[in-house]
């Protein structure tokens, strides 16, 4: 049996490499495709090298483009390798480009392998908000997977709703929690973010902002500048922004860097690895995101987050009160911190007990998959 991961952006090659680890101590062989979807160090060989991955996977270098012409892309090259590799099942995370495109080439070589299985990893995700590209992602790659590995009970029920075979459905967890507990010491032992930033524990804000409904929007980009204003005049905190590509390329595009200088306190960092990251995020007083990924680690790591969007894909947290959602709204945002930076930090995390990679695993065992 051949298994096949792809994967292509930042938070796939974090969340896939628990279940990469977990083939390795059970001596399954695979192989992984980066359909080179993120190409920039920090945002792609860093993790291969800090989360002990090989180096040398093979790699499409699709680059970047628009929707339309990264899908294609992938389709073509990787339909070419796969036609090669002739993989029994191969095995994708989240709702990139990569994603998407990664489960239609599968279900597209059925001349080669009729019998191929497509397993989405994280599926049943719903914001039901269609102007967020990803949503459209988890919905096809869903209805077209063998076997869905939903992380949550809400997930699940998400998937029922929409006629998806229950036999299907398996609730696992979500592999960013294996992904947590097997870093975090390391990250504890080899990180020297807070000394090369010169902040401390629970004194500092943290940012991530990349989604492309808010950050390609100048309208809602300028909301979350004044947002960021509002809070850097109320409280005295450094804020911490590791920028991601997109959203430096827009600030440049629409001429906002002058308007983000004149915050006091803010920070601009280039993207910084996982180890950096997760110390980041632990030691924070309050974090800021747009992020799906940093929704649930900042859950995890017990830190209360502000999410700037109108809605999210992990409910769960807003169920719990670790996360609420603030919009580019000013005003909400500043109302939102004021709340949060002083929440009690005494949630349970819903994702799972970070065993998920070792329960997916196993139910690939028992199918005869793996
Ligand atoms: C993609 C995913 C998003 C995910 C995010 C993780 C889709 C539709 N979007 O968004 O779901 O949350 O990755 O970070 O798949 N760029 C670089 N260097 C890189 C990669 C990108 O400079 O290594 C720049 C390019 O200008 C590119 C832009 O970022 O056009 C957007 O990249 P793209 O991969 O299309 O989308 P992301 O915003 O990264
Ligand atoms: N992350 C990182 N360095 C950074 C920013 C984020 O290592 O500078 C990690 C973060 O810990 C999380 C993942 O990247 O695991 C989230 O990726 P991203 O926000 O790009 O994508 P999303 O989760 O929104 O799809």
């Amino acid at each position: 049996m051949k298994i096949c991961f792809i994967l292509g952006t930042r938070p796939e090659i974090i969340k896939l490499a628990p279940l990469i680890k977990e083939c390795e101590k059970e001596q399954i062989s695979y192989n992984i495709i980066h359909t080179g979807q993120h190409y920039d160090y920090l945002l792609d060989k860093i993790f291969f090298k800090e989360l002990g991955l090989n180096p040398e996977t093979e790699n499409l270098k699709i680059g970047s483009g628009t929707h339309t012409e990264s899908i294609g892309k992938i389709i073509q090259k990787l339909g070419k390798k796969l036609r090669t590799l002739k993989p029994d099942i191969i095995l994708v995370e989240g709702d990139t480009n990569t994603v998407l495109a990664g489960a239609i080439t599968a279900k597209k070589i059925f001349d080669i392998n009729p019998k191929i299985k497509v397993g989405h990893i994280e599926a049943g995700l719903r914001s039901n908000y269609y102007e967020m590209p990803e949503e459209y992602n988890r919905i096809m790659t869903d209805h077209i997977s063998d076997y869905l590995f939903a992380p949550t009970k809400q997930a699940v029920k998400n998937l029922k709703k929409e006629n998806i075979p229950k036999d299907r459905i398996f609730l696992t967890g979500n592999t960013i929690v294996d992904a947590v507990y097997q870093n975090i010491k390391t990250a504890e032992t080899k990180s020297r973010i807070l000394t090369t930033l010169n902040i401390k524990k629970d004194n500092y804000i943290l940012l991530t902002a990349h989604r492309q409904e808010n950050v390609d929007n100048p309208k809602k980009l300028l909301g979350l500048i004044e947002g960021l204003k509002r809070l850097s005049k109320n409280h005295n905190l450094p804020i911490i922004y590791p920028i991601h590509p997109r959203t430096k390329k827009r600030i440049r595009d629409f001429h906002l860097f002058s308007r983000l200088q004149q915050i006091q306190n803010l920070i601009i960092t280039e993207p910084v690895g996982y180890f950096d990251f997760l110390i980041l995020q632990k030691n924070a007083a309050l974090i800021i995101t747009d992020s799906g990924g940093v929704q649930e680690e900042s859950c995890i790591l017990k830190v209360p987050c502000i999410t700037i969007r109108d809605n999210t894909e992990r409910p769960e947290t807003i169920k719990i009160k670790s996360n609420i959602l603030v919009g580019c709204n000013p005003k909400k945002m500043e109302k939102g911190a004021k709340k949060m930076l002083f929440k009690k930090r005494k949630w349970k995390n819903p994702f799972g007990d970070g065993k998920a990679s070792q329960k997916i695993i196993n139910i690939l065992k028992e199918k005869n998959e793996v």
